[in-house]
Order: structure tokens, then C-alpha cells, then sequence
């Protein structure tokens, strides 16, 4: 059958307990689990279409990827054809939120075209079994496939089938949220593909970093359950600097903090102590991302846009899984 055009729309999610090293970097398998927050104000729109002989495959915002980005997307567009036994696929990909500078633009971006590119070929699939497509193209869209706080397992098996993302609270279900303040837009040194990769070869500190997230993992769970703020943002900050401390050791070291982000940490630590409660967490990115209630979110935001090197906060709160906008749905 020839694929029709569908869409689809996934938000990014922030890891609160990081996926950081692969046991499977072919089929993106994780060496430990991750626990993440799926975030409403951080979306990307997959176009996926049967690809046109001689035309570009992968445009994102209107522009023609090239490169290694475009290469990724094309074997990723290749599986989900093989998948779904179509012809090969084209993806149009609108993000709006600054694209490959830590702020998780590949787990919505592939989370939404998995979806739009199952849907554009009139295949089945449930949300489960799709968070383990969407693994594929990188391992953090598997979580952005669902909503609110999402686990993605490690899983046991060689072929990944239950390396798979889970929901654990739903959108609404706690009135948490995020403000993410932007240091710097422009695109990042090391990708978090070759940097965790580098790190888990070369630095010291790895086997400590795997040792302690089955810990991190238990405590988050039942943070998340008995929703205890403090205990998750405290498990998510150590967890994070944790996550950095293996990088800034790697031989050579991957630092990716600016000026501005130790400012926005020493903020958030300055701002606990007059009562405003907030926790940082930080990606392959100099980003800082804080994890605040609901209620706190402008109060936070507000302070951290005081930091000059600080160029804009976005304020998230918890957002939905993939959704198909146009298209017949793959999963119901
Ligand atoms: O999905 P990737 O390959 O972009 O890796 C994401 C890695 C971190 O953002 C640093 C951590 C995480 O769990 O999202």
C-alpha cells in the first residue's frame, strides 16, 4: 500500500534520573533505567509522507537536514518503513524550542515521527511496543512517548523488546512544573550520542554512575508516588551533577556548563534558603531545567530571567503523550 501523509505531535521530557551509557548502541539499549517529565511546552510536529525519488528526506522547520542528523533520520525513517512494509519515508519536522542545545529535542522529534511514520503507513501498534520504536532513534524518545512522569527500563533482553517506556503518574495527577532557562541557543559541542559513549569508554567515574542508579531509580519511585517534592528534586539534582561529574572526567573532559548555568544553580540554592523552593537538573547542554510546584513556577522563572547570561525561560508544565493529529491512530 502506498503510505499516505499522517502527523503526529510529542512533547520533550527532562530526565529527573538520567539515561546515561547504552548496553546495545546499535538497537539503543540503555545500560540503566531513567525516569523522566514529559513537558507540555516543549512539542515537535513529524510529517511523515512516502519519500519522493530525488527529494530530500529529512526538513525540519522548513530546511534541509544534512549530515549526520539527516543520516540518522533516514535509517530511522528506514525501520519504520521495514516495520510497516512501505515504500521509503519523508519526515517534516517543526520543533519550537531550540534544536540540539540539551533541551531534549530528539526525544520529541522522534517520539512524533515514530507515531506520524506508523500512522502514514496504516500499521498497528500499541504505545508500548511504539516507545521501543521511537527508542530506536534516540533512546530518550522512547519516554516521551506518554505523558506526566514516564520509566523507561533497562530491560534484560538481547533484541531490547522490554526496554520499553511506562507511564508512572499522569498529567494532572501532581501539579509540578518546570522553568528552563535558556543560556545559550546555539547548537552543542558533543551530542549526548558520542558523549555518552566517550564518557562510559574513558572515564573513572562511569562504574560509580552505574552503581548508584538502581538506588536513584527506587528512591524517585516513590518519590513520584507519594509525591514528595523535595525528595524528587533532591534525588534529581544529585543524580544530575552525578551524571556531569563522569563527563568533567572523561579523558578528554565533556563540560557543558557556561557561566550562566553555575549562576542559575547558585541562584536556586540562594533561593531554598529564602523559602522559594526549586531543583536543578541539567542535560548534555549548559541549560539549567528547575523542577518547582506548579504554584512556585512564576515566582522561580521570574527570578531566574534576572540572570543577564540567562537569554529566556520557558515555563513547563507536564504535558501529554504522542498524539496523532492527522491520520488514522495507530493505537486505538
Ligand atoms: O536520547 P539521547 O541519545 O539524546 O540521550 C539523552 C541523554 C540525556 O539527555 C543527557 C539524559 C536523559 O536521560 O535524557
Amino acid at each position: 500500500m502506498t503510505p499516505k501523509s499522517a502527523t503526529a505531535r510529542a512533547c520533550a521530557n527532562v530526565a529527573l534520573v538520567k539515561y546515561w551509557g547504552k548496553r546495545d548502541p546499535e538497537l539503543n539499549l540503555p545500560a540503566t533505567g531513567s525516569i523522566s517529565l514529559t513537558l507540555a511546552e516543549l512539542t515537535a510536529t513529524a510529517t511523515v509522507a512516502r519519500a519522493e525519488a530525488g527529494e530530500p528526506r529529512f526538513r525540519q522547520d522548513g530546511r534541509v537536514v544534512e549530515g549526520t542528523p539527516a543520516r540518522r533520520m533516514e535509517e530511522f525513517l528506514d525501520l519504520v518503513a521495514t516495520r510497516f512494509g512501505e515504500d521509503p519515508l519523508s519526515v517534516r519536522v517543526v520543533a519550537d524550542f531550540p534544536v540540539a542545545a540539551g533541551l531534549a529535542s530528539s526525544a520529541a522529534i522522534f517520539a512524533a515521527t515514530a507515531a506520524a511514520g506508523a500512522a502514514a503507513c496504516g500499521g498497528r501498534i500499541d504505545l508500548v511496543d511504539l516507545s521501543a520504536l521511537a527508542r530506536r532513534g534516540s533512546g530518550s524518545a522512547a519516554r516521551s512517548v506518554f505523558g506526566g512522569f514516564v520509566e523507561w527500563s533497562r530491560g534484560d533482553r538481547d533484541d531490547g523488546a522490554d526496554s520499553v517506556a511506562t507511564p508512572l503518574q499522569g498529567v494532572g495527577e501532581w501539579d509540578v512544573a518546570m522553568a528552563v532557562a535558556v543560556v545559550n541557543e546555539g547548537k552543542k559541542d558533543v551530542g549526548s550520542r558520542d558523549a555518552m559513549e566517550h564518557v562510559a569508554r574513558t572515564s573513572p567515574l562511569y562504574p560509580g554512575w552505574l552503581a548508584a542508579q538502581e538506588d536513584d531509580l527506587s528512591a524517585m519511585r516513590v518519590a513520584i508516588a507519594r509525591r514528595d517534592l523535595e525528595r524528587a528534586g533532591t534525588i534529581a539534582e544529585e543524580n544530575c551533577l552525578r551524571m556531569h561529574a563522569t563527563a568533567i572526567a572523561a579523558r578528554p573532559p565533556v563540560l557543558y556548563w557556561a557561566p550562566p548555568t553555575l549562576e542559575v544553580i547558585a541562584l536556586v540554592r540562594r533561593m531554598r534558603g529564602e523559602g522559594l523552593r526549586g531543583w536543578f537538573t541539567m542535560d548534555a547542554g549548559p541549560q539549567v531545567k528547575v523542577l518547582c510546584a506548579g504554584a512556585d513556577l512564576d515566582a522561580v522563572a521570574s527570578r531566574l530571567a534576572e540572570i543577564p547570561g540567562v537569554s529566556r525561560v520557558i515555563r513547563a508544565r507536564p504535558g501529554p503523550g504522542v498524539a496523532i493529529l492527522e491520520g488514522p491512530c495507530p493505537w486505538t
